[in-house]
């Protein structure tokens, strides 16, 4: 009935089965547990299959029939019973506290979170009532009108942008502008400033109030009075307006002081010294001579000699200046150089000899 053949057939078959569905199910996806089932499920084909092909047992009767079905229940019982104990089993208990497990660190982050979230909520809210405070403060300053008709008004000129950066950044606590402003005289009057500054160095004054000092003021100068934090405040566009604006004060009455340029910066200027002598070597004596940069908006200096027909003058050039020629003048005579420094050299004096010979008059 049943060849060898056969069952070694199945055996194979059933081999292969098994390996299949192990590595299909374990490339699938499928937990181990799954795995395991499914070739146990190849196993029990491969036993109905035997089953099938298996002699038939002899006719049981009387007790024999009951002894034989007890024993089949029994044994089939027990291979079920077994069969599912060594199996993983499922335990609400075990599988509650891992999914606890999971979820608790999850929700620690989301409490932590939630309360930075918060903390960070409060803070915006208190830079939002700084920032309302401010503007309050800002509005002072801006008349409200003025913003009320702004559409209407157009683009402002630079000169009342100026006078606007002027007010904004309270240059008025320590200047006084016809009239207006500084009631302890702290700094100079600034109606005639443009008369002595050009726009670029009325900027460069702002940016490092070093950069030059009012006559009279020296006192106030070396004490750092004005602020030097307006580089770190003001944008280009405001100290640019501000300058122009400031450069346009050209009141000879007003009694603003004569800005003197800082000579212990080497990047501020240039020395011109020299000797003026008469043609028969005799030093002039009490001569003015005159110093001027022959660019656009240069600003001249003149000095006396002294006793030895020894004059020096400082005169005001910047790094950008360099290649620049400058003319000397005593009385009729002239004389020119072009100036010439290391613009990158910010140790080394700039200077220029030039001596003159007064024509015999
Ligand atoms: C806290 C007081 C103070 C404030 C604010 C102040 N300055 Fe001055 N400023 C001075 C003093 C003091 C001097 C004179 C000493 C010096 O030149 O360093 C001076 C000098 C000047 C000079 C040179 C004047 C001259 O005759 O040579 C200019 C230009 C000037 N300030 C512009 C400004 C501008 C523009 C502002 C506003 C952005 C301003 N200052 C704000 C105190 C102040």
């Amino acid at each position: 009935m049943m060849g060898r053949g056969t069952v070694a057939r199945k055996l194979v078959i059933s081999s292969i089965l098994a390996v299949v569905a192990w590595v299909g199910s374990g490339l699938l996806g499928f937990p181990h547990v799954f795995q395991v089932m499914f070739v146990i499920y190849v196993g029990l084909g491969l036993l109905v299959f035997l089953l099938l092909d298996a002699p038939a047992l002899g006719r049981f009767s009387g007790w024999n029939a009951v002894w034989a079905l007890l024993g089949f229940y029994i044994v089939l019982s027990g291979v079920y019973i077994f069969g599912a104990t060594i199996l993983p089993q499922y335990d609400p208990a075990i599988e509650k506290g891992k999914i606890e497990k999971i979820l608790k660190p999850r929700l620690k982050r989301l409490l932590a979170e939630k309360t930075r979230v918060e903390k960070e909520l409060t803070q915006v809210k208190s830079l939002e009532t700084q920032t309302q405070m401010l503007f309050v403060r800002l509005n002072a300053y801006v008349p409200a009108p003025v913003i009320a008709d702004e559409p209407e008004r157009g683009p402002i000129s630079v000169v009342d942008r100026g006078r606007e950066v002027y007010e904004l950044y309270e240059c008025y606590n320590c200047h006084k502008i016809g009239g207006q402003g500084s009631v302890k005289k702290r700094g100079p009057i600034l109606d005639n400033i443009g008369s002595f500054l050009t726009v670029e160095d009325v900027k460069r004054k702002i940016f490092d109030p070093t950069y030059l000092y009012a006559e009279g003021f020296e006192k106030e100068h070396k004490k750092g009075r004005m602020p030097d934090t307006y580089k770190d405040l003001m944008t280009d566009e405001e100290v640019t307006a501000l300058a122009t604006y400031l450069s346009t004060l050209k009141n000879p009455e007003a009694n603003t002081p004569k800005p003197v340029f800082v000579k212990s910066n080497v990047q501020h200027g240039f020395t011109v010294f020299g000797y003026v002598r008469d043609v028969k070597g005799r030093p002039a004596v009490g001569v003015e001579v005159h110093a001027m940069p022959q660019k656009k908006g240069g600003h001249g200096a003149s000095a006396k000699t002294n006793d030895s027909g020894y004059y020096e003058i400082f005169i005001h050039m910047h790094n950008e200046d360099v290649g620049v020629s400058v003319t000397v003048t005593a009385q009729s005579a002239t004389g020119e150089f072009v100036a010439e420094y290391d613009p990158s050299d910010k140790v080394t004096k700039r200077q220029q000899s030039v001596d003159l010979v007064l024509p015999v008059s």
